[in-house]
């Protein structure tokens, strides 16, 4: 019996127009450009500055780019997956707003919460619908208005992040696709990256507000410490399980937290800085967005067949690898 593979069918983005630059950042915190340059590798990122348009602005936007690349009608979807951290609303989801704006009549439509590795671990669980033969054709978006909970009087969370949208349409193909992926989380460590209230643990009152807790906080140096050896670990687990020698990999896809972490797993798995994508410096973190970003930004010089290895490492914590072929014409 043939097994479905999930393939990437096309990819679309929705990055804000807003530039919000290391200069500006100056006027906000006291920080400096070359303190950012150097020890992140941001120089600017994108901010959704109307009121009015949230996560399901990016989300819908790059879904329906997405769709076209892939050549695609929306009514042809099975199912929605949106990872995020900052949904419109607690609930309901905001993949079931995404799934009406776009007319996706026949699909479902759910949020995953994996924070930085969310877009790794919609993808490979909407990969594992299309490849049971449940579906045929599924949309997974990565999508985070971050701007809605950094706190810009903290210069040790406002540098990092900016807003973004990516999304894929996965689709049933006879080879190629996902091949394989591995996926890891650690929860105990969960404060070491998060958003303290607005949650049933601390649901928002006037001293939440106060206390500036429904802002991100995060133990940065020990993220630093842990992303860097999680991804590069990650990375080499998902090489070694499928006998990939650093000449065999087209392409690392990083998530983009931080230029010297990037350059540390490319090390480790002995890449070229050649063949490693890197979009950090004009968008920062995304969160969920960093690896359809990078995918749209560079789909032009993917070729049928190249072998990627798509590597993250998030809050919760989570981390995770995906070694896809690319099968795009
Ligand atoms: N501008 C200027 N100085 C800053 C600063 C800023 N924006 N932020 C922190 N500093 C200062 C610190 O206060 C500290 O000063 P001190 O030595 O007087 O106390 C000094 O710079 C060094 O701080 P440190 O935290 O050691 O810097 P760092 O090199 O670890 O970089 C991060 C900080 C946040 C950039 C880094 O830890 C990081 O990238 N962490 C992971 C973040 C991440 O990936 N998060 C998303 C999840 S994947």
């Amino acid at each position: 019996m043939s097994v479905n593979r999930a393939i990437i069918a096309g990819v679309g983005r929705c990055l804000p127009d807003y530039i919000l630059t290391n200069d500006e950042l100056e006027k906000y915190v006291d920080t400096n450009d070359e303190w950012i340059r150097s020890r992140t590798g941001i120089s600017e990122r994108r901010i959704l500055k109307d009121p009015d348009k949230a996560t399901s602005y990016l989300a819908e936007k790059a879904a329906l780019e997405a769709l076209e690349d892939a050549g695609v009608d929306a009514s042809e979807i099975d199912a929605v997956i949106l990872a995020t951290v900052t949904p419109d609303y607690m609930f309901p989801a905001t993949a079931a707003l995404v799934q009406k704006r776009i007319g996706a009549t026949k699909a479902f439509a759910f949020d995953l919460s994996a924070a930085c590795s969310g877009f790794l671990y919609a993808l490979t669980t909407g990969g594992n619908m299309i490849e049971s033969g449940r579906a045929q054709k599924v949309l997974v978006i990565g999508a985070d208005k971050m701007s809605a909970i950094v706190d810009y009087t903290d210069r040790t969370t406002c540098v990092i992040f900016g807003d973004g949208g990516g999304a894929v349409v996965l689709e049933a193909g006879d080879e190629g696709g996902i091949i394989d992926y591995v996926h890891h989380s650690e929860g105990d460590e969960a404060c070491m990256l998060y958003q303290p209230a607005g949650g049933s643990v601390n649901p928002a009152s006037s001293e939440t507000v106060e206390n500036r807790m429904h802002f991100l906080r995060q133990d940065g140096k020990s993220v630093f410490k842990r992303a860097t050896e999680g991804m590069a670990d990650v990375s080499l687990e998902i090489m070694e399980r499928n006998n990939l020698t650093a000449d065999d990999i087209a392409w690392l896809v990083p998530h983009q937290a931080n230029l010297r972490i990037i350059d540390a797993t490319a090390r480790r798995m002995g890449l070229d800085k050649e063949k490693v994508m890197i979009n950090i410096s004009h968008y920062g973190n995304t969160t969920a967005a960093t690896i359809p970003l990078c995918l749209y930004d560079w789909k032009e010089k993917l070729n049928y067949g190249d072998n990627l290895v798509l590597s993250a490492f998030g809050g919760g914590l989570t981390w995770g690898a995906v070694y896809l072929k690319w099968m795009k014409k």
